[in-house]
């Protein structure tokens, strides 16, 4: 299937790398395809970026069928563009289509859109160490019409933003507040998934952690709020005892593609990794023993993000002295040397655009 370009005629300003914040700015074109169920996915077309008009009938502005994605485009000192992981982004998407009964692309053509999207916007790829272009491909049901049901319609869009740090702390770490009164999902449910309702239902702790001072929530099990899932938007690994440790996926815990970049380059490197349940209990028990060596989150908008501190109940514990663990450091360093083209891609995690 042939992809339809039409360029803009009016480009935006491109601004300054210094400026750049996350998800406020996007670039001068998008990608869009339709599904009807009698011509499957058909009109792919690159256009300028522009609001999509819709009924306020339509789906997913009601039931919340919508499915997302985020990966990243970095410039290298050569001034090269390439993605990183991008076919496991495009298999994820079809995963969590499947999970909303959205009919799933065809992964070679949504890589080809990809690519030719970054491609003619490729002067927008910022070139400051840190920053990249943030890439959001995003399904939505189409279908004018408040039965709940499946769409039978969809939309399929990518759109496209140069982006500095994801948190205002930069690489520091963070204070985390460990929710026990909220979950984020459930196993059999759409943890698992990366679907719109996820990050709903997450706002609501967001905001509490944030009343006491904390920037995010950590997220324990639906079932028992016994074990650990999630740290915000992201998944969370412990180094504990030398070991490290992330919770097991269960159903209800996104694969992260972070996350496996992490555990990949841990088993490389020779460290013990594992991916088991962990306790909130284990956790604090191994900080009061004086093992619990280094806490992080890892996730494709900040790659690492640090955890200084976590307050769960009254305790509040301060792990490695509320600086950045070696471990977080080097996982952090050694993805962004990967992506930004300093070190060999010998995992063949890049793809040239
Ligand atoms: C990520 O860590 O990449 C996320 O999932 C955050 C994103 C939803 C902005």
């Amino acid at each position: 299937m042939d992809i339809t370009i039409t360029r803009t005629t009016q480009p935006k300003p491109k601004p300054a790398d210094g400026d750049l914040s996350f998800g406020t700015l996007f670039t001068d074109h998008m990608f869009q395809m339709d599904y009807a169920p009698d011509q499957g996915w058909h009109n792919p077309r690159i256009e300028p970026y522009g609001p999509i008009t819709m009924d306020p009938a339509t789906m997913v502005l009601h039931y919340g069928q919508g499915v997302f994605e985020g990966l990243k485009a970095f410039r290298t000192a050569d001034d090269e563009i390439r993605m990183f992981r991008p076919q496991d982004n495009m298999k994820r998407l079809n995963r969590s289509a499947r999970a909303l009964c959205i009919p799933e692309l065809d992964e070679e053509l949504a890589l080809t859109a990809l690519k030719q999207l970054v491609d003619l916007d490729r002067d927008w790829v910022p070139r400051t160490h840190g920053t990249s272009l943030y890439i959001r491909p995003t399904i939505i049901a189409m279908d004018p019409f408040l039965g709940v049901r499946a769409s039978h319609t969809y939309r399929y869009y990518v759109i496209l933003g140069p982006v500095g740090a994801y948190y205002a702390e930069g690489f520091n770490p963070v204070k985390i507040w460990v929710s026990k009164e909220h979950v984020r999902a459930v196993r059999g449910g759409l943890g698992e998934s990366k679907t719109m309702a996820n990050y709903a239902a997450s706002l609501y702790a967001g905001e509490a952690a944030h009343r006491h001072g904390y920037t995010q929530v950590l997220w324990l099990d639906g079932v028992e709020q016994r074990y650990v899932e999630e740290v915000g938007s992201m998944n969370i690994c412990f180094v504990i005892d030398g070991e490290l440790a992330t919770p097991e996926l269960n159903g209800s815990i996104l694969p992260g593609i972070t996350r496996d970049s992490v555990l990949a380059l841990g088993r490389k490197w020779g460290l013990t990794v594992s991916e088991r349940k962990i306790t909130i209990d284990e956790v604090f028990a191994a900080h009061a023993k004086g093992t619990l060596e280094e806490v992080f989150g890892t996730g494709t908008a900040a790659v690492v993000s640090p955890v200084g501190e976590l307050k769960y109940d009254d305790q509040v514990i301060t792990i490695g002295d509320g600086k950045v663990g070696p471990l977080a450091q080097k996982f952090f360093d050694s993805i962004m040397d990967i992506q930004y083209g300093r070190s060999d891609d010998a995992e063949g995690w890049i793809v040239p655009v």
